[in-house]
């Protein structure tokens, strides 16, 4: 072995006891609320666009991408899994947005990168598939949503950006709300008694005992919304 290999090869190993010395220290600050160096997320980021070009590049858009039924069926799911961390068209930001690190994205807003447009469906398809690791974005396939659904949310994705605040309401009371097929007993409907807005068009017996979701009757006057409150001093303002 001659001795620039030896020199490269002790320079390797030092590196990485140090990098184990450092990760036993617990010198990586894991918190959602410390961001990492710019050049760590430049990296980061550079990786997982890498990562999902290589899986997505061959995946094909459906033909009937742009059509309307399609775009009103996603609006429905988008608007009952999506909202809350990518947000509606004018909506304020959320607090689980606030506090996810990466933040997810507006996907009201144009994307800062001009991609090929069939490559941006791909893509799109690919990550809400299969999630991306430990940043909060779920692979929706494993909680049972089938690609032509996956594919539904795609549609409504790619419309989104150019929707207004009205148009974007409009569009999900059009729809079935949360409706993706896929998972047992994840048809349409929801009916878990809660307090889902968009969820009670299921007809009248939405509530009743026959469904096992339902709340138990009691003899209390109408509920009143107990909603979402934080104690008392904390500020914050829906
Ligand atoms: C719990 C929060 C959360 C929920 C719920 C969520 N996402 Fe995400 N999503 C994220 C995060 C965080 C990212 C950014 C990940 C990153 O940059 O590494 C992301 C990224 C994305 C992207 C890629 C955006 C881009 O162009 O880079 C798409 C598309 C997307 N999500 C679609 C969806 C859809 C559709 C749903 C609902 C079915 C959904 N997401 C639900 C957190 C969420």
């Amino acid at each position: 072995m001659n001795k620039t290999l030896i020199t490269v090869a002790a320079l390797a190993a030092v590196g990485a006891a140090s990098g184990a010395v450092a990760f036993y220290a617990g010198a990586i600050n894991i918190a959602a609320d410390e961001p990492h160096h710019p050049l760590t997320y430049r990296l980061l980021e550079f990786a997982r666009e890498r990562s999902i070009a290589v899986r997505a590049g061959d995946i094909k858009p459906p033909i009937d991408l742009a059509n309307s039924e399609r775009v009103r069926r996603g609006s429905g799911n988008y608007d009952a899994m999506c909202v809350g961390c990518h947000l509606s068209p004018d909506a304020d930001d959320s607090e689980i947005r606030k506090g996810l690190y990466p933040t997810p994205p507006r996907l009201a807003e144009k994307p800062a990168a001009a991609l090929d447009p069939q490559f941006a469906e791909a893509r799109q398809f690919w990550i809400i598939k299969h999630g991306i690791k430990a940043s909060g974005m779920p692979a929706w396939s494993k909680g049972g949503m089938e690609d032509e659904a996956i594919w539904d949310l795609v549609a409504f994705v790619q419309k989104l950006p150019g929707l207004t605040a009205a148009d974007y309401r409009t569009l999900v009371a059009s729809s079935e709300g949360h409706s993706h097929g896929g998972l047992d007993g994840h048809h349409d409907g929801h009916a878990h008694g809660d307090d889902h807005g968009h969820h009670d068009h299921d007809g009248p017996d939405h509530v009743d005992h026959a469904d096992p979701h339902a709340e138990a009757p009691t003899s209390a006057p109408p509920k009143e919304k107990k909603g979402h409150t934080h104690p008392p001093g904390f500020k914050h303002n829906h």
